[in-house]
């Protein structure tokens, strides 16, 4: 092989499987990235589009831990348009899945339980003494009638004339526990089988039974990244919504359960993506108030709305804001939401070419791979391709950034030459991107400006050529 390097085609690449390692160039910025992770900072991306800001956000949120909480909105009896809020950690959640677990009681078979209760329940005939099912009406060993004591006298006048008597499904009764004392406990008849609910079951039951009612507003299992890029306000700070009924408390929703979290809620413990962050104009004011609380109120946000008057006050939002901006946008970020990023985080501006090394080579290599296989559509390419593909990195570097000896990393142009590359190798029934549909391609993907340049020169020709014909003629017309 006569190329540097030692693979016939981008298919042999390895792509690693952290997504920070995908990130190609920009050492600096994934070096903050990984601390601002670890220690939960927010951060602040500037660069020119396409060249990572947005992949180093999303992978910044892939090394963090899973959430731990889940904030539920809880019916405030004494006040229902004032809402509780209830915060909950892993160990609560599994606390009360046991709860619930032990109240579904214990299962037995009509056997299991004393001779007294299965005759009630319908496993023993009272006549014969035999087991038998439950679900039959008389007994399969002597034919007696099981449930026959249980006719009221009154049974045809009183309730309905069908011809199955009712089953009892319940026997409560007592027992006497290990420490010597009498307990209540409740045989149940679930189809063949019997529950039993001892008293600490029943209590149990009780209690959460009394609990509040409640709606979980932010789950425990849940996407940790969270994109606000382009929120309107309602959707950034949560809402109430409406309720025709005014939340009426028979005919109505109550106002807890028709609380809605926003994004900054959502990224609780997560990471809230802001790109192009200057355009969330006036809502940056919000953003900056809600990480300084760590906490902000859910309110109706309609002020035609029944939601209005609702407020549910304190809603967690811890989350870390992972911002990108290019640089001319820079002066349009509210100052104190900058220094507050600054203050507990980091800003970072992202390099735009990195220099022509082996390594970097190889880096870029391994992106036409990663480009590759994220397409799904298109095939590998050809080593001689990736070169012609990285010679024009190093072009590109040149034309943009006045670098020389460096290559781009303003992928997005790189990225689409590859795309096109591809559709054309699809086209032309090729197995792999060959380095005449790169060149085909480039071609092609020049922009506009530059077309015209290699037509006419320059951009100002161009335009003048444009003019310099009709317009004499259009001029002298209309006078
Ligand atoms: N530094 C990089 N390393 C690898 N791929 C990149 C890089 N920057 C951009 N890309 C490719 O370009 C796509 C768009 O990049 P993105 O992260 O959205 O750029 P930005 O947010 O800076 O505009 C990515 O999904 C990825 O395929
Ligand atoms: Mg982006």
């Amino acid at each position: 092989m006569d190329n540097d390097f030692s693979v016939e085609t981008t298919k042999e690449i390895a792509i690693p499987k952290d997504p920070l390692g995908q990130v190609i160039g920009q050492e600096q910025a994934v070096r903050i990235a990984k601390i601002a992770a670890r220690q939960r900072r927010h951060l602040l991306l500037v660069g020119p589009p396409g060249i990572g800001k947005s992949m180093i956000a999303q992978s910044i949120a892939y090394h963090l831990q899973p959430p731990t909480q889940e904030i539920s909105v809880l019916h405030n009896p004494g006040n229902p348009e004032r809402p509780l809020v209830e915060v909950r950690d892993v160990k609560d959640i599994a606390k009360e899945k046991n709860l619930e677990k032990s109240i579904q009681g214990k299962f037995v078979d009509g056997q299991q339980i004393p001779a007294f209760v299965a005759e009630k329940l319908g496993f023993r005939c009272r006549k014969c003494g035999r087991a038998g099912k439950a679900t039959e009406d008389s007994c399969s060993h002597c034919g007696a009638e099981k449930y026959r004591q249980e006719y009221s006298p009154f049974g045809d006048l009183l309730f309905d004339r069908s011809p199955a008597p009712q089953h009892p499904q319940r026997v409560h009764t007592t027992r006497m526990n290990e420490d010597g004392r009498e307990e209540v406990i409740v045989y149940e008849r679930m189809g063949e089988r019997v529950r039993i609910l001892d008293q600490r079951a029943l209590e149990r039951m009780d209690a959460l039974k009394q609990r509040k009612p409640r709606k979980v507003i932010i789950p425990l299992e849940r996407n940790n990244f969270i994109i606000a890029t382009g929120a309107s306000e309602t959707e950034l700070l949560g809402d109430v919504r409406h309720d025709p009924y005014g939340g009426h408390h028979q005919i109505g929703v109550h106002p807890y359960a028709r609380v809605v979290a926003g994004a900054i809620h959502e990224a609780h413990e997560g990471v809230l993506f802001v790109d192009e962050l200057s355009t969330m104009n006036y809502l940056q004011r919000f953003l900056f108030t809600a990480m300084q609380e760590r906490k902000y109120a859910i309110v109706g946000r309609n002020p035609q709305s029944s939601g209005a008057s609702v407020k549910v006050p304190d809603v967690p939002c811890e989350f870390m804001m992972i911002a990108a901006s290019n640089i001319n946008d820079l002066q349009y970020i509210l100052p104190p939401l900058r220094s507050r990023i600054v203050g507990s985080g980091y800003e970072v501006l992202l390099d735009t070419y990195m220099p022509d090394t082996k390594e970097n080579r190889a880096s870029l290599l391994q992106f036409i791979a990663q480009e590759i296989r994220k397409d799904g559509k298109i095939p590998h390419a050809s080593i001689e391709a990736a070169e012609r593909i990285i010679e024009e990195a190093r072009l590109k570097a040149l034309h943009n950034d006045d670098a020389t000896n460096s290559l781009t990393l303003r992928f997005r142009d790189l990225s689409g030459i590859v795309r096109l590359a591809g559709d054309i190798a699809v086209v032309e029934d090729a197995e792999k991107i060959e380095k005449p549909f790169v060149e085909t391609a480039i071609e092609r993907m020049k922009s506009i400006e530059e077309q015209l340049k290699d037509k006419y020169g320059s951009i100002w020709k161009a335009g003048a050529s444009e003019f310099a014909k009709p317009d004499k003629r259009d001029l002298t017309e209309v006078r």
